[in-house]
């Protein structure tokens, strides 16, 4: 994915190949110019369907219901979602902590936080994926959903959630991947690149980060070359489990 070119270490943002060190600029102003309506967007661009998706990595977690500690990392958290999600299938020894590069999106997450009464159980940290603020060892589960593909470095990312996880600690991604399914492949390549950008621009005013996230999305590496790189991290039992034709993927592993 990352490539050498005469002027040093490449990598992709969308369909561009882009300086590595780039990437992270031009992914955080996609996130802030989109951060107020995004949960607006992902209701309909997937047409409600990320609800159910993050359900199925909620059944996954299955965090304890009892009072049992249980901490969460849910990691390029965004507004929030996850996080909130897991508080409510969980116990009372539950803790999230959402961890996001992008202020404007942990700004809507904090007041979403409120607005549900979970300011107490979820916490809300400025931090990057490939060098994260934790001590090692310090998390029960580490999740990501639909945001390792906006990381330049997943290498390091993936290294980071093995670091801060307990042994005994589970990793989950839920990520866009390939969708498998003959037929389906051309009506979701034509609802994405004709529908979402300009979509994006009517509920955002801004389509290109809309072309940014389907072109993404096209870049990502296929499932089973994403669960070597799991693997090649140190984690252990890594599986995936493809979801609605394959359009997402939720991955696992172990850190044992
Ligand atoms: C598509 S959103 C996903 C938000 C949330 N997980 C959800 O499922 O609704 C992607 C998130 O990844 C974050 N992100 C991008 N690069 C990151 C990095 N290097 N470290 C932490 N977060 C990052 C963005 O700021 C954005 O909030």
């Amino acid at each position: 994915m990352k490539t050498m070119d005469k002027g040093g270490e490449t990598t992709h943002f969308g369909f561009r190949d882009v300086p590595v060190d780039d990437k992270q600029t031009l992914v955080n102003d996609v996130f802030h110019s989109v951060a107020k309506r995004y949960d607006l967007m992902n209701d309909l661009m997937s047409m409600g369907l990320h609800r159910v998706w993050k359900d199925v990595m909620i059944q996954a977690l299955n965090p304890p219901r009892n009072d049992a500690p249980f901490a969460l990392l849910d990691v390029a958290g965004g507004t929030g979602d996850i996080s909130f999600r897991a508080a409510k299938a969980s116990g009372y020894g539950f803790h999230a902590t959402v961890c996001d590069i992008n202020s404007g999106m942990l700004d809507v997450g904090r007041e979403r936080a409120v607005a549900q009464h979970f300011e107490d159980r979820v916490d809300f940290i400025e931090g990057n994926a490939e060098a994260l603020p934790f001590p090692d060892k310090s998390f029960d589960a580490y999740t990501i959903a639909f945001g390792i593909r906006n990381v330049p470095r997943i290498d390091r990312a993936l290294a980071e959630a093995y670091r801060v996880l307990k042994p005994g600690g589970r990793f989950l991604c839920l990520e866009f991947s390939a969708v498998d399914v003959p037929g389906l492949d051309r009506i979701y390549d034509l609802f994405s690149f004709k529908l979402i950008p300009p979509m994006g621009k009517a509920v955002t005013g801004d389509a290109e980060s809309y072309q940014y996230l389907v072109e993404s999305i096209r870049k990502f590496p296929k499932p089973n070359a994403f669960s070597e790189m799991i693997s090649d991290a140190g984690f252990s039992r890594v599986k995936h489990q493809s979801l609605s034709g394959g359009i997402v993927a939720l991955h696992s592993g172990w850190r044992l």
